[in-house]
Formats: C-alpha cells, sequence, structure tokens
C-alpha cells in the first residue's frame, strides 16, 4: 500500500517541473521521500509516464540541488505515475477514483499547482469522488483580493477542516526566512533593540532577473502586488514586527495582528513595468499591469509605532537578491547607522555593520562588517534544504506551523486590496536595471553589491 500519495494537479506547469519535482528528488536523496510514497501526476495531455519522464528529467537536472546520477534518477522515477484527465471537468474525476480504488493509499496529498481559478473544481471534483484521509495543499495566492479568498474558503471549509488545509507559501520554507525569529528571539544583543526606539527603519526587498517568463495570462491579472506582496513581502514584514511568539502554531495568528495595524505611508508608491513587458506571450497590448512595486507601510504597534518599512520588488532587474536590512537609529546625525541584514536569497547568512576606530588613527571612526555566511561552503551553491521540501516534510509530518491561517490571509488582503484601489500608473524602466526612479535607494544597492567576507 502507498504510505502517501501526492496527487499533482497542475503536473504540467512551471511550478511543478522548477520547484515541486527538483525538490521531491532532493527530498528522495535525502531519504524523506521513501519508496513508499507516490507522486501522482495529473496532466491533460495524452502522455505516457515515459513522455513525462523525458519532459521533467531536465528541470529535475537543473534545478535539483543534489547532483542527479543516472542510477538515482532511474530509481526516483520508480515514485512517479502520470494519470490523463481535465482537472476542470468534474466527469473526469472517475478516472481518478478508479485509479484510487486499484491502488490504494494511506494518505491523500491533493496539491494544486495551479492558477486560482481551477481551485473550484479541484475541490468539488475530490469531494465528489470521496477521497478518504485528505490533506489539501493551496498555492499562493488564495484569492485574487478579499472577495475572492472568501468565496473560496467558504467552499474549501465546507468540505474540509481547517486542520487539514495546507495554504503554502514557500517563502516560509526559506531557511533564512524560518531563521529570523531565531536571529531576533533567541538573541539578547538584538532582542533588546528590536522596537522603536532603537530601529530607524526597515528594508524588505525581493528583487528577480527573470521576466514573467511563460505566466503571462496569471501574471498580467496579478501584477507585482499580487503576486509577490500581498504574500511573500508581508509574511516577511510581519515575522519582523511580531512580538515574540511562544508556539509556532499562533505564529500566523499573530502575524495576522501586525497586518490588521499596517498604514500605509502617504505618497509612498511607485510602480514600474519592464520595457519589452507588452510584448510577452498572453500579454494585453495596453496593459497597465505592475512588475515592480515599491511602498512603505507604518506598523500601528507599540513596538514599531513610527517605524516606517520599505518594501520592495520587481522583476528583469539587475540584481537577483531577497534580504531585509534593519537599520538602526544613530545617536547623532552624520555617525553611520548600525545595520543587520538577513540575506535570504541567493546569498543566505547575515551581516552586521557597525562603527569602529580607523586601525591607527585616534579621532576618526570607520564603519566595519561581520558576517555569517551560511551557503559559501559550496560555492554558492545552496545547502541548505530547498523552501518546498521544508513544506513537504511538514505537510507529511502534518505540520501546519508556517502555513497561513485564514486570519492571516484575510487581513493581508484588507491592506492589499486598499493599497490597489491607490496605486498609481507604472513607470516604464529598462530590463537589468536598478527600476525605475527611486525604486533602489543607495543603501540597498550597497548591501546587494557587498559580498561576504567569511568564506567558512
Ligand atoms: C512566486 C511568484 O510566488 O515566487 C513568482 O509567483 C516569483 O512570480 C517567485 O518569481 C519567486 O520565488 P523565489 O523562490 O524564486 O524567490
Amino acid at each position: 500500500m502507498v504510505q502517501n500519495r501526492f496527487i499533482i494537479f497542475g503536473g504540467t506547469g512551471d511550478l511543478t517541473y522548477r520547484k515541486l519535482l527538483p525538490a521531491f528528488y532532493n527530498l528522495f536523496i535525502s531519504q524523506k521521500l521513501t519508496k513508499q510514497d507516490e507522486i501522482l501526476i495529473i496532466g491533460r495531455r495524452d502522455w505516457t509516464k515515459t513522455d513525462y519522464v523525458r519532459k521533467m528529467e531536465p528541470w529535475v537536472k537543473e534545478f535539483a540541488r543534489f547532483k542527479v546520477e543516472e542510477d538515482k534518477f532511474l530509481e526516483f522515477i520508480q515514485q512517479i505515475q502520470y494519470l490523463k484527465m481535465n482537472l476542470s471537468a468534474l466527469d473526469d474525476y472517475s478516472i481518478l477514483k478508479d485509479y484510487v480504488t486499484k491502488s490504494k493509499a494511506q494518505v491523500h496529498v491533493c496539491y494544486m499547482a495551479v492558477s486560482p481559478q481551477f481551485f473550484d473544481p479541484i475541490v468539488e471534483g475530490i469531494h465528489q469522488i470521496d477521497l478518504f484521509n485528505v490533506r489539501l495543499v493551496m498555492e499562493k495566492p488564495f484569492g485574487t483580493d478579499l472577495l475572492s479568498a472568501t468565496k473560496l474558503q467558504r467552499k474549501v471549509t465546507r468540505y474540509f477542516d481547517e486542520e487539514n488545509i495546507y495554504r503554502i507559501d514557500h517563502y516560509l520554507g526559506k531557511d533564512m526566512v524560518r531563521n529570523i525569529l531565531t536571529i531576533r528571539c533567541e538573541n539578547p544583543i538584538f532582542d533588546a533593540v528590536w522596537n522603536n526606539r532603537y530601529i530607524d527603519h526597515v528594508n524588505i526587498f525581493a528583487l528577480e532577473q527573470v521576466g514573467v517568463e511563460n505566466r503571462g495570462s496569471y501574471y498580467d491579472k496579478a501584477g507585482a502586488l499580487r503576486d509577490m506582496a500581498q504574500n511573500h513581502l508581508l509574511q516577511l514584514l510581519s515575522i519582523i514586527a511580531v512580538d515574540n511568539p511562544h508556539d509556532l502554531h499562533t505564529l500566523s495568528l499573530q502575524q495576522s495582528v501586525v497586518l490588521h495595524s499596517l498604514k500605509l505611508l502617504e505618497d509612498s508608491m511607485i510602480m514600474g513595468q519592464y520595457r519589452g513587458y507588452l510584448d510577452e506571450k498572453d500579454i494585453d497590448s495596453k496593459s497597465q499591469t505592475e512588475t515592480f512595486a515599491r511602498f512603505s507601510v507604518g506598523v500601528e504597534t507599540s513596538r514599531f509605532q513610527g517605524v516606517p518599512f520599505h518594501i520592495i520588488t520587481g522583476k528583469e532587474m539587475m540584481y537577483r537578491d531577497t534580504a531585509i536590512q534593519i537599520v538602526f537609529k544613530s545617536p547623532y546625525s552624520g555617525q553611520k547607522p548600525n545595520i543587520l541584514t538577513i540575506q535570504v536569497q541567493p546569498k543566505e547568512g547575515v551581516e552586521i555593520s557597525f562603527n569602529i576606530k580607523t586601525p591607527g588613527k585616534s579621532d576618526e571612526i570607520s564603519e566595519a562588517t561581520m558576517d555569517f555566511c551560511q551557503n559559501c561552503q559550496m560555492q554558492n551553491r545552496i545547502n541548505t534544504p530547498e523552501a518546498y521540501e521544508w513544506m513537504l516534510m511538514s505537510i507529511m509530518l502534518e505540520d501546519g506551523s508556517w502555513f497561513s491561517h485564514w486570519d492571516q490571509i484575510v487581513t493581508s488582503w484588507k491592506f492589499m486590496d486598499e493599497l490597489i484601489q491607490k496605486k498609481p500608473k507604472p513607470i516604464l524602466y529598462e530590463k537589468k536595471s536598478l527600476g525605475p526612479e527611486g525604486g533602489l535607494t543607495a543603501e540597498i544597492v550597497e548591501c546587494i553589491e557587498k559580498p561576504f567576507i567569511c568564506k567558512i
């Protein structure tokens, strides 16, 4: 009997090829995925398993963190099956029913690796065939605004209990994101100053060098605010601003308190669109969708009142870098601020810059930096588990911490719906640039360009 059957709806999509299958391969190599587990790919194309394997192989080879050895790959594909059905057609779910009846499994992990408009028929279809022991995994974005998210929630909770719903935000699987709470709460040197008395402002940025690739039809409706900010970036913000959580299981609820207290700072929004976006596949030729977004918010809690958080994301940028900079207040003007930087990707680690007496001089002050580089050891090849490995492992272990609670979805959409209504028109920017004017400050560019000093 199969132990965990992962049913991947959207098995021929970008997310499955680029993220899920490489993560499954990594789990297989690190023996977290056993021979009793199965990955059932749902696809509409008339393919055999051999066709599918041929298609996915290059992706796994490119994106898995372990080198793909021929013999290991052959073993891995034993665990993959391909089932042809149309996930939008309710009648087709009898095909899935036949399959699961013939080959039984203890747990069915139904993974929706599809755009939100397909969530509805999948939930209906799974319910209709009465699949038992289901863990329902839903990719972000959960809805496209508060109204659609609420409708979806009603539908899903009509058939499934909240504890069996896993709303994925893969940023919560990134190793350095999981490290934020440890860094800030387990070190008195940071914990003691984690408030508005000492912190001047916070920069949170996620910059990408890729464009919309082949996801134009989804992206053109979403834009950077719905695609990155409502979920990934508000996650990061709320983990930085949340009061020290005592229990990871309540983290998501505590985060929703922070999200509830957000206030958009006047005139802080800059939207951009990269030149050439309108020529991409499936993009409306007059689209005003933003591929770059910058905005600043205040967190109206006693801990962070008055501290601006600057949020920035963009595609087709000069750099790929996701990081959080905590910039401390300087006691007098002209003094360089202390900065704590948490590097999420592609560099993983922590940097602290602080003031020292310039060596050999008695009256000069210079800046010094100390850092811890988590991924230097393997020459830039990331050696910690990938985000999706953590998420898949948590689902297997029925560990719902690090997944988004419904309250968090509500508060983030409430904030984002209002912000989207006020967003200005996008300004054109060149591909592989710093984005529109005013988008990236010198402080951020300096942070991105500074390499880690320490090579462990
Ligand atoms: C996804 C967005 O959630 O995150 C994509 O839909 C984006 O547009 C991706 O490219 C970025 O993820 P990562 O892990 O590469 O930073």
